[in-house]
């Protein structure tokens, strides 16, 4: 049974529920998961002053931290963002700058990885974030695990072939559930590469 880490960062709690969905289609693939959330930068005082943040920081308090033992530990990843000016949020960046070590031993080569990603606008930098992602991905020597245009699920959520994004609500309004499709398409679509490749890892 291939194992997964999906990893993801979200403040006002949009990106959390893709990762939800992402984990849902992964084991319902056949996948081992962990959820794991990257640890918050912000300050208290400026979390607090916003209640849509505030309310998903308690909401996501259960959820256990990222650590670089998940990463060691899983076959594959799907890492996830909200959009920030077109590229992730600085605390999935830095969660990434911890990795140096582990990309030192080349603990992510050749294990399959997947992007998600979100903004408040349909076109604002969604397609770049996930690229911002890709890149430290193609770093890793990870293989990219794109949806491409393999599924009616990827048109019906918008047609992003690069991975899976929603367009955040302005007030609250949970994720689009054709975007949640896809995403439980892309999870299900990274076992099931995962499954191929971890056996054969050592020998790509
Ligand atoms: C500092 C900052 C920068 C942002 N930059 C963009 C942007 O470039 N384009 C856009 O459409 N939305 C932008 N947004 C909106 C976020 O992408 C949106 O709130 C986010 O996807 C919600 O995800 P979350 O609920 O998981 O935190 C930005 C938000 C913040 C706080």
């Amino acid at each position: 049974m291939a194992k997964l880490a999906v990893i993801y960062y979200s403040a006002t709690g949009h990106t959390y529920r893709v990762a939800q969905a992402v984990e849902e289609g992964a084991r319902a693939a056949g996948a081992q998961t962990r959820l794991r959330r990257v640890a918050e930068l912000a300050p208290e005082a400026v979390v607090a002053a916003n209640p849509g943040w505030k309310a998903h920081v308690a909401e996501a308090a259960g959820v256990p931290l990222a650590a670089p033992e998940d990463v060691e530990w899983a076959d594959g990843y799907a890492f996830g963002s909200p959009t920030r000016f077109g590229v992730m949020a600085a605390a999935l960046k830095l969660f990434f700058d911890g990795l140096g070590g582990l990309w030192g031993r080349g603990v992510m080569a050749n294990k399959p990885a997947a992007a998600f990603t979100g903004a408040a606008n349909p076109h604002g930098g969604q397609e770049t974030t996930l690229h911002t992602i890709h890149n430290v991905m193609y770093h890793w020597g990870t293989v990219i695990v794109a949806p491409g245009y393999t599924d009616r699920v990827v048109y019906a959520a918008g047609g992003n072939p690069y991975g899976v994004s929603y367009q955040a609500a302005r007030e609250g309004v949970a994720v689009a559930p054709e975007v949640l499709e896809a995403a439980r398409y892309l999870g299900g679509r990274l076992a099931r590469f995962a499954a191929v490749l971890t056996p054969e890892r050592s020998r790509l």
